[in-house]
């Protein structure tokens, strides 16, 4: 099997400086990516700002022999992060990958959270990756070719208490990449979610060191990898990994129960049918919002 490699691909990667992001950075690099490696360097939950991490894992990929340059950008506004995007081009020249990956925490309980941690959440993580993938979406465009990589939670997919401003960023994320999928189809686009688990500093602090180890970031990365190659012809996945598990995850819709007279439709025959409503076997997966409305309308007769 040829290996897969990312000979001539420029890569920018956010949130690089650390955790998932660097060690997506040392692997693309490591294959002949050339890389922006992007880090704000702030705290956890988004305080301050600090040129190093970037740095130093610039420095890391220089010492293997691969390229890369740094970039200190938030991603969380639109002018920097049109700068985060505008250094490959300086650099490089191009733009063939992006993986969206900065983010930060600010966990607390619905009826404690203050609107700042919504808003900051909801910046980083949703705007952050929308102002990135806007920025890069054209150039990738005339260039046809692109794979932009973003990263949501299980947290979003499934729910975590605590955390109703970050999972409702990152199963946003996953909602924007259905659409980019649609949107960069035509130009070989192709965008997909990463869902990971992996022991960094975010979740440094909720795992005990023995779960934490299990759980190298760099367990990861290869799927990571895979999504940004040449390689790849998926697009509109959720790509679960973690710890040596690799899966997709996916939204179904059950095949329902029609009633022939909307109009008559009461709460109450909700009730009486709501075994079949609910009935998730036989459940499909729709590519796009049409083509789940098709369905819906399956049973109706147009005159
Ligand atoms: P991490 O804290 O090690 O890495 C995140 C990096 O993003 C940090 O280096 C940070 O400085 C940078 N960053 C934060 N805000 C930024 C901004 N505005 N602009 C640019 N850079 C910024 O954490 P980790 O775990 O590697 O997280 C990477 C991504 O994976 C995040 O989006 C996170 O939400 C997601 N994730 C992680 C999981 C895990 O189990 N570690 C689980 C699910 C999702």
């Amino acid at each position: 099997m040829a290996e897969v490699r990312f000979d001539d691909r420029v890569a920018v990667i956010t949130g690089a400086g650390g955790g998932l992001g660097r060690a997506h950075a040392l692997l693309l690099a490591s294959r002949g990516a050339k890389v922006v490696v992007n880090d704000l360097g702030g705290s956890m939950d988004g305080a301050g700002a600090d040129a190093t991490p970037a740095q130093k894992v610039c420095d890391e990929i220089k010492a293997m022999g691969g390229e890369a340059v740094p970039n200190y950008e938030s991603v969380s506004e639109w002018d920097s992060a049109q700068k985060i995007i505008q250094t490959a081009i300086d650099s490089f020249g191009r733009i063939d990958i992006l993986i969206n990956n900065a983010g930060i925490l600010r966990d607390k309980s619905m009826m404690k959270m203050e609107i700042d941690d919504w808003n900051l959440i909801i910046a980083v993580h949703l705007s952050g990756t929308f102002f990135c993938t806007k920025a890069a979406f054209p150039l990738m465009r005339d260039a046809g070719y692109g794979r932009i990589l973003s990263t949501a939670s299980a947290a979003g997919l499934y729910g975590n208490f605590g955390q109703t401003n970050y999972g409702a960023a990152k199963l946003g994320i996953a909602g924007m990449m259905n659409s980019a999928k649609l949107e960069g189809a035509k130009y070989n686009i192709k965008a997909n979610t990463l869902v990971p688990v992996a022991g960094t500093r975010l979740t440094a602090t909720v795992m005990p060191p023995q779960v934490v180890e299990k759980l190298k970031p760099e367990f990861v990365s290869p799927l990571a990898a895979y999504l940004v190659s040449e390689d790849c012809q998926l697009s509109g996945a959720m790509m679960v990994a973690g710890a040596g598990y690799f899966s997709r995850a996916a939204v179904v819709e059950g095949p329902g129960y029609f009633f022939d007279e909307p109009e008559k439709v009461t709460p109450d025959d909700i009730a009486a049918k709501l075994a079949e409503i609910t009935n998730l076997e036989g459940a499909a997966e729709y590519d796009s919002a049409p083509a789940q409305t098709g369905h819906a309308l399956s049973h109706i007769k147009l005159d």
